[in-house]
């Protein structure tokens, strides 16, 4: 299983701090946001990460993370020239990912509890297609919304206005090698972006879309309010 943390993008929401460093940089509890997806991956035994950044502070990426050591794994850069999306941003690990095999993609600012080592295996072993991670949310409008029928994602809806579940699709996901070619049928959205929700809509229009719950915490950390609370349960993390 290959690792690939997409930490491009222009951070808009959380302005004006993100005008001087890019937002997944920013302090939370005692380390800056990337650190905590790294961790993850290595914590699962993956060894060989791609990070995906953007132009704006490419040289603080390498003075913290450096050649990945400090965590035991080899990590290499990729640099996403403009904000173009998520899915454009996973394209450019295509030479990364050998075809059959597969990858667990992590949104650099999405934080969270769970272990998520039985459902890699689980799919490791056995499944092609894509897997993704659900949370039950106060707040489905702001993300990818399943519509969930028969125990099976029918559809995601990105940001829907009337929200046809309460989880939200989060920024966790898992890929067979064929998601370079399904990236390549998609069109950028109203927003011009290549959505990753579009994406997953092949998979999920094929049946190959299964998903995972988390029960521990998850946050996305790309505003204000949710990066403080990030930084509060950190915090406490960091300190037992
Ligand atoms: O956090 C989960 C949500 O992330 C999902 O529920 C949505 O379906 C998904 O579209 C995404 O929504 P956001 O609006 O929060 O995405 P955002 O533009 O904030 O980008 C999230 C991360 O993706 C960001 O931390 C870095 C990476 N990214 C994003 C863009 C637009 C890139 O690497 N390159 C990009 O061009």
């Amino acid at each position: 299983m290959r690792g690939v943390i997409l930490a491009g993008g222009t951070g808009t929401r959380l302005r004006p701090l993100t005008n001087i460093v890019n937002k997944h940089l920013l302090p939370v509890g005692n380390y800056p946001m990337i650190h905590y997806a790294i961790e993850k991956m290595a914590s699962l035994g993956i060894e060989h990460i791609l990070l995906v950044i953007g132009k704006q502070s490419a040289g603080l990426y390498t003075e913290y993370v450096g050649s990945g050591q400090q965590w035991g794994v080899n990590i290499s850069y990729k640099i996403q020239e403009q904000a173009g999306g998520i899915a454009e941003a996973l394209a450019l690990a295509e030479d990364f990912v050998s075809p059959g095999e597969k990858m667990l993609v992590i949104l650099g600012d999405n934080l969270f509890l769970d272990d998520l080592t039985d459902a890699v295996n689980e799919f490791e072993r056995i499944a092609n297609g894509a897997h993704v991670f659900l949370k039950q949310v106060p707040d489905p409008k702001r993300y990818g919304v399943p519509v969930l029928n028969k125990g099976r994602i029918a559809i995601i809806e990105e940001k829907p206005e009337q929200p046809q579940s309460d989880y939200c699709v989060t920024g966790i996901y898992m890929y067979d090698s064929k998601v370079f070619e399904i990236i390549r049928t998609i069109e950028p959205s109203v927003r011009g972006e290549l959505e990753i929700t579009d994406v997953n809509n092949v998979y999920a229009a094929t049946g190959q879309l299964t998903y995972s719950i988390l029960s521990g915490w998850w946050l996305d950390a790309g505003t204000h309010a949710s990066l403080q609370q990030a930084a509060v349960l950190l915090t406490g993390r960091d300190q037992e």
